[in-house]
């Protein structure tokens, strides 16, 4: 019967299917992952996972000007800023949903955020991705040209988001930039997605140093703050302490989580850098950083770093460099001489575990706070960090 013999040579057919996704799949898991659902169609996304004043800006800019590289500049300030009145920890899943979907290059999910009427530059800092100021987002900056801002503030606002989700696809790296995680659970889901490759980067800063930069600037933290404090009701005087203790306590809960604790899924996924060590080495720590998640240095972006850390880079856009590795060195310092030595005790104290976990060294009195010949930096071999205490170089050396 004519029935019968399709029936057979049905389910021949599958069974031929079957073996030949089977090969299929055997040669090519290990290299991409074309049989999981949904792959990452060898695309990869970073988070540059930071802190408030922690050089993120600056080192978001060093992947945002590569030419392979989408980047938004914290997508989850439109979720801190459009709910305000609650705490980071309830928070965090409506974040961590909202990054999974900038990596997936959907930004519908940013609708729920924005004003009914919005185009490109109703996105937080949008001008500074060099992406969106180029094409297909915009004819303004030619692929493989550093970006100009306030050119491209000028000339690149547009209607809605398609043209920034487009843009988006075409790119091999969506890379963002966030100050708002607080811990990397949240995050599992996301390591775990075979639609995803993801890799971590943890930038991390001398809280002195923050906490100095953070005070000039008081005003602009007080949401933020509220939201990192889960609206408790802290004294004024206490506030910037409590804040900074949960920053600090943040660095060691993450750090801990993935050198130390590290689920099999997080092996090679996450990078730990120190803001101090890319002001004093910028060209070797970013091509480090580029090597971690698949990207080349060109010879474009080297002369701009060059420029940008031999003095020569003033003209590039202030707003994007307010933090430039060429004066980094200089305002890494500035906290000794400018910051009361009461503070500095006062931060060491809610920061001790994250700060000699992270190698920076404490002073114990004004005239120690003041020798600026006396470096406070635990060095660490390049491009790795090494838990051993010890056993790094002479401390007195550099
Ligand atoms: C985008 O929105 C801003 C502010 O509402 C407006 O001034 C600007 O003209 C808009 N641009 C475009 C291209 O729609
Ligand atoms: C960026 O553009 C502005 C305005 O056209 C200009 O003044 C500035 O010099 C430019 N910066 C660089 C680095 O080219």
């Amino acid at each position: 019967m004519p029935h019968r013999v399709k029936l057979s040579t049905m389910v021949f057919l599958v069974i031929l299917q079957g073996a030949a996704v089977v090969l299929f799949c055997g040669w090519y898991v290990p290299l991409s992952s074309p049989c999981g659902s949904a792959p990452s169609d060898g695309k990869v996304h970073v988070l540059l996972l930071s802190s408030w004043r922690s050089g993120s800006s600056f080192v978001g800019q060093v992947f945002s000007q590569h030419p392979s590289v989408f980047y938004l500049m914290e997508p989850a300030w439109h979720v801190w800023t459009k709910l305000r009145n609650t705490g980071a920890h309830a928070l965090r899943m409506a974040v961590r949903d909202l990054v999974r979907s900038v990596f997936r290059c959907d930004l519908s999910v940013m609708e729920a955020y924005l004003p009914e009427r919005h185009n490109i530059s109703s996105l937080f800092m949008w001008s500074h991705s060099r992406a969106l100021c180029s094409l297909p987002a915009c004819p303004l900056t030619p692929r493989g040209h550093i970006s100009n801002q306030t050119q491209c503030l000028h000339s690149c606002d547009e209607s809605g988001l398609q043209g920034a989700q487009e843009a988006c696809a075409t790119y091999s790296h969506v890379v963002l930039k966030e100050v708002r995680f607080f811990e990397l659970e949240s995050l599992y889901p996301l390591f775990q997605d075979p639609s995803l490759d993801l890799r971590v980067i943890h930038l991390v800063r001398d809280p002195r140093a923050v906490l100095r930069s953070r005070e000039e600037s008081a005003r602009a933290f007080v949401s933020d703050n509220a939201v990192v404090l889960e609206q408790r009701n802290v004294p004024a005087a206490e506030v910037q302490y409590q804040v900074m203790q949960e920053i600090c306590r943040s660095h060691v809960r993450v750090s801990e989580r993935a050198l130390r604790k590290s689920p099999p899924f997080l092996k090679g996924r996450y990078k730990l850098v120190r803001y101090e060590d890319v002001a004093r080495n910028p060209l070797q720590e970013i091509t480090a950083m580029y090597e971690f998640v698949g990207l080349d240095m060109t010879v474009q972006l080297k002369e701009w770093i060059h420029q940008l850390t031999h003095g020569k880079g003033k003209g590039s856009g202030k707003e994007a460099f307010k933090i430039t590795s060429r004066n980094a060195a200089d305002v890494s310092q500035a906290w000794r001489t400018t910051l009361t030595h009461s503070k500095v005790k006062r931060v060491q104290e809610v920061c001790q575990e994250a700060m000699s976990m992270l190698g920076y060294r404490t002073v114990h009195s004004d005239k120690e706070q003041k020798r600026l010949d006396v470096d406070l930096l635990v060095p660490r071999e390049p491009y790795r960090f090494s838990w051993l205490p010890a056993k790094t170089d002479d401390p007195a050396k550099s």
